[in-house]
Parts: structure tokens; C-alpha cells; sequence
């Protein structure tokens, strides 16, 4: 299982899940031994070249600009757009044919899209485009390989990072699981939201 994002809050709980009963490779964009930027297509399709074929593709990873409207720059934009969405979008158009029969992508949303708050736009907008990506795409995958998107809202363990108020924050455990079932389960083109247990 080729997990993107393995080194943070999130990623490194699924690796460590997944560890347990898959061999998992681990990406990031610097911190992991295996290296990519999603916002390059070279160095997706690099990644790919390295991996050789794999039975699932999870990704953890994709930076997302929070800034409230009026302040947001189309830098902001443009990188929001160009690693959530469209990093993810690629790891998927370019891995295809390294994902075995049956196997799976499971990508990553969030609950903004559908939750907004104040300052979110740029990061619903790459939310809700990454969940329609998903729900549009199963139905074309080929060789019975299989596409769902997890949604988490704020991990518990990213609002202590933050010094928030972790009581409505979901442990990353929980979350962690949500991609577990993604990856071993059947289901295809669904949206796993996760929220306090
Ligand atoms: N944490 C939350 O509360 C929360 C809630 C809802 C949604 N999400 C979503 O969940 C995902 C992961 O969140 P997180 O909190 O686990 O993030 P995180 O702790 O900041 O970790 C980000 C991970 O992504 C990698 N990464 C960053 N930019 C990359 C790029 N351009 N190419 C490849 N890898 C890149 C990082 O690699 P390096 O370590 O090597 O830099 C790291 O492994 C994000 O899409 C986030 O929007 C998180």
C-alpha cells in the first residue's frame, strides 16, 4: 500500500494501521523515504516509476490555503487548487495503471465542504471538487479497482498542535480507521465521513 502523506498527524496513524497487515510504502514530500510533490506531475510519475505496481494508493496529503475571503490571493488559490485537488486528481490519472486488479485509491476531503466556516473557502471548494472527483470516477475505474474519499473534520490531535480546544476534536485513531476500511473494504465512489466518535 503506497501511503502519500505517511509522515503527518494524519498519515502516519494510517501507515502504522495499515503496517500491521500490508507492507506500506511510505511518501512525503520531504520528511518520508520515498518522495514526491504532488503539485509536480514529474515527480508523481516518478514516484510511480519507483513503486512499480501496488494493490492500494491512499493520500493523506495536499496543502490547503486557510484564508478568509477578502484576503485570498490567487497564489492561494492556485496552490490550493494544484495540490488537494488536482495532486490528488493525478496521484489517481497517473497510478492507474500501477494499481493492481481490485485495488484501490483512497483520497482525502474534508468536512468543510459540506461544513464551511469563515476563512474555509478555498479548502471547502478543493473539498467538494475532491468528493465529486471521487463519486464521478468509480464509475469509470477499470479492473474492478476501486475509488472513496475520507472526510475527517478537525483531529483531536492537530487542535492541541494548534493550542485549540481539542473536546470537539476527533482522535486521529478514529480517523485512522475510516482509511482502513476504505482500503480493505468493498465499497467504491463513497465519501467516509469522520467525525467525534
Ligand atoms: N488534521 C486535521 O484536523 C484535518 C481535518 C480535515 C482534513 N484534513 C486533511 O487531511 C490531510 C492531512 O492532514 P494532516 O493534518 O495529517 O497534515 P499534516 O500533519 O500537515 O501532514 C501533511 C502530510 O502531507 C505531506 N505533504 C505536504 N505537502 C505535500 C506535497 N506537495 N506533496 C506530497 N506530500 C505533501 C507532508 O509531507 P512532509 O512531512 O514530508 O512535509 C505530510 O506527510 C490534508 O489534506 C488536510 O486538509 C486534516
Amino acid at each position: 500500500v503506497l501511503v502519500v502523506g505517511a509522515t503527518g498527524t494524519i498519515g502516519s496513524a494510517v501507515a502504522a494501521l495499515l503496517d500491521v497487515r500490508h507492507e506500506v510504502l511510505h511518501a512525503s514530500q520531504s520528511r518520508a523515504p520515498l518522495k514526491v510533490d504532488l503539485a509536480d506531475l514529474m515527480s508523481i510519475r516518478a514516484l510511480y516509476r519507483h513503486t512499480g505496481p501496488v494493490d492500494a494508493v491512499v493520500c493523506v496529503a495536499g496543502q490547503a490555503i486557510f484564508r478568509p475571503l477578502a484576503a485570498l490571493t490567487d497564489a492561494d488559490l492556485s496552490t490550493t487548487i494544484g495540490n488537494k485537488l488536482m495532486g490528488q486528481v493525478n496521484l489517481v490519472r497517473h497510478g492507474l495503471e500501477q494499481v493492481t486488479d481490485g485495488g484501490s485509491f483512497t483520497l482525502t476531503s474534508g468536512m468543510l465542504g459540506r461544513h464551511p466556516v469563515p476563512g474555509g473557502v478555498a479548502i471547502a471548494m478543493a473539498n467538494s471538487a475532491v468528493e465529486a472527483f471521487v463519486r464521478a470516477a468509480a464509475l469509470e475505474l477499470p479492473r474492478g479497482i476501486r475509488i472513496n474519499a475520507v472526510a475527517p473534520s478537525w483531529v483531536k490531535e492537530t487542535l492541541v498542535a494548534m493550542n485549540l480546544d481539542p473536546s470537539r476534536g476527533t482522535p486521529v485513531g478514529a480517523v485512522a480507521a475510516a482509511y482502513g476500511r476504505a482500503v480493505e473494504g468493498t465499497m467504491t465512489g463513497e465519501v467516509l465521513d469522520v467525525s467525534q466518535p
